[in-house]
């Protein structure tokens, strides 16, 4: 039973550029699930077809015989995803292969009203959140009054959910936050059509699921952020309202977990982080500005500039730990071609107390990096196809951050395009 099952997940703050992993990965798989989060993703993939901004479909879209799949796991907005469709006819990518969860949870209006009204009341405590509605739409679900996709299939008990949840949402929008109240018969002809749309793509996936296992094909599970944005193990509360971990892919998918057979983490060779939350090897200024311009440190959906900084062992050993990672793929090497050196993160020092292992948030905004100083190998790598193409001091630096975070490396990247990664 179960071929080889991969799971893809980021091992720091998320665009660690697993979307190009999957990719590349999907070319010869069968089925490629998204497993958790919603449209606030930002996958970027260049390859033969052109370039492509992923916010809500799978990155295995461009291999046709590979079916895609939304999983039970995700919060999707309906029109975001029809309009991200679009934009794949019209660059002749088909999208008949994809699939969506009935379980998958609406982000609907009233979410997206509410994260930004929701993070602003915070305060002090803001996420940064991207305003897309995740986290009210995660937080309907586990109050157990969210809509789910087979809802939008079915008028009169989706009209009957809502006529009990919208009271409630509108009454917070009205006196809480001074906003105009929606109305409930729009919010039905919305849904509804919406589901007339997506209808031949809402599906149990259950089937399509053990039909795969059984016939020992290859699957792809692919996550969004990392598990330092998890709800559980991240940044508390600097983070997302699901779970980017392996774990999270067992469940959002609905693979058994025994059957995963590999789970790559995906590291830049620095670190960037997009919203609030401790980084202790964050840089700022001109040295700050230099990498983000090297690495073109800008969000994919919001085209927020990231905060940058050096590749940070601690964090990666740990996420790689929670995930139970099999081998990591380093990305965006060549970013660091013109550097002479380049320091690595190594432990943390917090009040005198030299720390290796992952610290609460409050003690890890305190924490400074002890760093080591590795050379740097100042030639350009874009060219290179192979682990033996690239400069001496690269495959040291590739050598010591696999001994650092205690796994082998998979993959290295040295470029944009799905040619540019080094399969080991
Ligand atoms: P999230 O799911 O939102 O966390 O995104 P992600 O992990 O898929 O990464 P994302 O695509 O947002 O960011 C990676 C960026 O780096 C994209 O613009 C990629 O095209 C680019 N990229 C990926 N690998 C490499 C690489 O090896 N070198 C260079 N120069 N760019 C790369």
């Amino acid at each position: 039973m179960a071929g080889s099952i991969t799971v893809v997940v980021g091992t720091q703050w998320g665009d660690e550029g697993k979307g190009k992993l999957v990719d590349l990965l999907s070319t010869d798989a069968e089925l490629c699930i998204r497993f958790q989060g919603g449209g606030n993703a930002g996958h970027t993939v260049v390859n033969k077809f052109g370039t492509f901004k992923l916010h809500l479909v799978p990155c295995g879209i461009f291999n046709p015989d590979c079916q895609c799949i939304m999983g039970t796991g995700t919060v999707i907005d309906p029109q975001d995803l029809i309009d991200e469709m679009q934009t794949f006819v019209e660059q002749n990518v088909s999208v008949e292969n994809l699939f969506i969860s009935d379980r998958a949870h609406v982000v609907m209006p009233y979410h997206k009203l509410f994260d930004r009204l929701e993070d602003e009341a915070r305060g002090a405590y803001r996420v940064g959140t991207t305003g897309r509605g995740i986290g009210p739409a995660y937080t309907d679900k586990y109050a157990r009054i969210g809509i789910r996709f087979h809802d939008l299939l079915h008028e009169e008990s989706l009209r009957q959910k809502l006529s009990v949840i919208l009271p409630r949402h509108n009454a917070l929008l009205t006196h809480v936050y001074n906003q105009q109240a929606l109305d409930l018969e729009q919010l039905v002809a919305q849904c509804i059509a919406w589901g007339r749309q997506l209808k031949p793509r809402i599906v149990d996936t259950v089937p399509m699921i053990r039909t795969a296992l059984q016939s020992n094909r290859k699957i792809i599970l692919e996550g969004q952020l990392s598990a330092m944005k998890d709800i559980d193990w991240g940044s508390y509360p600097y983070v997302t309202s699901s779970s980017p971990t392996a774990a999270g892919a067992a469940a959002g998918s609905g693979i058994p977990p025994r059957y995963l057979t590999e789970v790559i983490g995906v590291a830049k060779a620095y670190s960037t982080q997009v919203g609030t939350g401790p980084m202790p090897t964050e840089l700022s200024g001109d040295e700050a500005d230099h990498l983000r311009q090297l690495g073109s440190e800008y969000g994919a959906t919001t085209g927020r500039p990231r905060r940058v900084g050096w590749f940070d062992a601690v964090v990666t050993r740990y996420v790689a730990e929670i995930n139970g990672c099999t081998a990591i793929s380093v990305t965006k090497m060549d970013v660091l071609d013109t550097m002479a050196e380049i320091p690595v993160c190594v432990a943390y020092r917090y009040q005198g107390e030299l720390i290796h292992d992952l610290p609460d948030p409050q003690i890890h905004e305190l924490c400074e990096p002890v760093y080591e100083v590795l050379p740097g190998w100042l030639e350009s790598t874009e060219q290179a196809r192979a682990l033996e193409d690239l400069p001496r001091n690269a495959r040291l630096y590739l050598e010591r951050l696999a001994e650092l975070v205690q796994v082998p490396i998979h993959s290295v990247g040295v470029g944009p395009d799905r040619a540019q990664t080094l399969v080991l």
